[in-house]
């Protein structure tokens, strides 16, 4: 079985006022965001980051604990689903030399917007259909793209991860442990299709039979 595990440790946390962003969010704003297109990543704040640039001081520090983690090496393959701009691929490649990277994200701007220098290892596809063979990746990230999904794609999404792992996989889901986070979830939620508790979220891997490590993101 899966590890639940934390290996986003190291990301910068970020004071967000959970509370106020929620209350100035509409359906259209959502609507808006779930397109994944310009207006997500470099439109207004409203509907998604505002703005989607590179930053170093974001996932650099958290590479260092996925290569400790799975052992990785130069000899190593990785494929980051749901990869944007290729950020956190990046760092990887800027971490360990020579790692085989590849990503896929569903955003046609993201991907067209990539970092140049992993422009040529990114591709748009849909997580519920991963273009590439059976046992193609020592390790498979997904990070806060799969619960963009309905419950039946999202079961697809994991056995599609599955399916292209050889070794490992690790993902990360919107979730909450009491009543007060499942408040402030629902408040900061744009894009999320499928946000549960984590011990329902633990009963559906099971179910779907998803046998990697995962963890949470919450607000
Ligand atoms: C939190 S971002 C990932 C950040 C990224 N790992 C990085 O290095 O910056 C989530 C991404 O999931 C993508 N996404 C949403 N639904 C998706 C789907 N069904 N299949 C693939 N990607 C999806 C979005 O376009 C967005 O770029």
């Amino acid at each position: 079985m899966g590890q639940e595990i934390d290996l986003l440790i190291n990301y910068p946390k970020i004071k967000r006022n959970v509370k106020e962003r929620g209350a100035t969010k509409t359906e259209e704003d959502r609507v808006i965001a779930r397109q994944f297109g310009e207006d997500f990543f470099d439109g207004d704040r409203r509907h998604g980051y505002g703005g989607f640039g590179y930053m170093e001081r974001f996932w650099t520090p958290v590479v260092p604990t996925f290569q400790n983690h799975y052992n990785l090496s130069s000899k190593s393959s990785i494929l980051d689903v749901g990869a944007a701009k290729g950020f956190m691929l990046y760092d990887f490649h800027r971490l360990i030399p020579n790692i085989k990277i590849a990503g896929c994200d569903i955003s046609d701007y993201a991907v067209k917007n990539a970092k140049e220098e992993i422009k040529p290892y990114l591709q748009v596809a849909n997580a519920t259909n991963l273009p590439y063979a059976d046992d193609s990746f020592d390790l498979v990230i997904s990070i806060n793209t799969i619960h963009n999904l309905e419950k039946e794609d999202l079961a697809t999404a994991l056995q599609e991860i599955s399916r292209v792992s050889r070794k490992y996989s690790f993902i990360t889901v919107d979730a909450y442990r009491n009543d007060e986070e499942k408040e402030l979830m629902y408040h900061w939620n744009l894009t999320a299709k499928t946000i549960m508790h984590v011990d329902e979220w633990k009963s559906f891997f099971k179910e779907v039979g998803y046998t990697g490590d995962y963890y949470w993101f919450i607000p």
